[in-house]
């Protein structure tokens, strides 16, 4: 039988470190392994402040709104059952302490290709403009990213590919109990 208990997967990063990839990712395969049943929900920043969060900006009080929200959202969703990704810069350590401490299932997966690469892949165009001081407060250009000191993962993407980085986490997962040894079929590992 499947194990069913929920958890959150927490990516945390710089823009454009490639958190909503992995967790789109990420999703594929547990939604492939039958992890939680199947029930898996991506909580994605971008989005969530377009519906839960409109209207907030990125002062750290802000910031810190809305990731206590993604938290309480993450927290019900996981405690229900469901294998939640959180893909979110959530830069300050102290909130994502706090959010750890609310949901207790709680993997900090801590994404982190050097600034440069991300400033290289500029996939929004922001760090352009960021870089021109046409936006303030820009993560890792005017505003601080604070890195855990303990994240459950730390995935270095400039250096490691799609499929490698899905499977050091799945492998955590399964190291903590979240997912049967067996769940991932390497066929699907194959289609990552
Ligand atoms: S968080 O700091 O509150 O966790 P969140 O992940 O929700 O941030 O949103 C970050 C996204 O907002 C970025 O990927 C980028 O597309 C956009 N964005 C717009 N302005 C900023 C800014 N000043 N700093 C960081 N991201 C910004």
């Amino acid at each position: 039988m499947k194990l069913s208990r929920g958890f959150v997967v927490w990516l945390t990063g710089l823009s454009g470190s490639g958190k909503s990839t992995l967790a789109e990712a990420l999703a594929r395969e547990l939604r492939a392994a039958r992890a939680c049943g199947g029930k898996i929900e991506i909580l994605d920043g971008d989005l969530i402040r377009t519906h839960l969060s409109r209207g907030l900006g990125f002062s750290r009080e802000d910031r810190d709104l809305n990731v206590a929200r993604i938290a309480f959202v993450a927290h019900l969703l996981a405690r229900n059952g469901v294998a939640v990704l959180v893909s979110a810069i959530s830069p300050y350590k102290a909130t994502r302490e706090a959010a750890r401490g609310t949901i207790g299932d709680f993997v900090e997966v801590h994404v982190a290709p050097p600034l440069e690469e991300c400033i290289r892949r500029d996939t929004k165009g922001l760090y352009k403009k960021a870089l021109a001081g046409e936006i303030p407060l820009f993560t890792g250009i005017s505003d601080p990213y604070e890195p855990p000191d303990a994240a459950e993962v730390t995935l270095d993407t400039s250096a490691l590919d799609l499929r490698a980085s899905v499977e050091r986490i799945t492998a955590k997962l399964t190291e903590l109990g979240y997912l049967d040894d067996g769940e991932i079929p390497s066929s699907v590992q194959d289609s990552v």
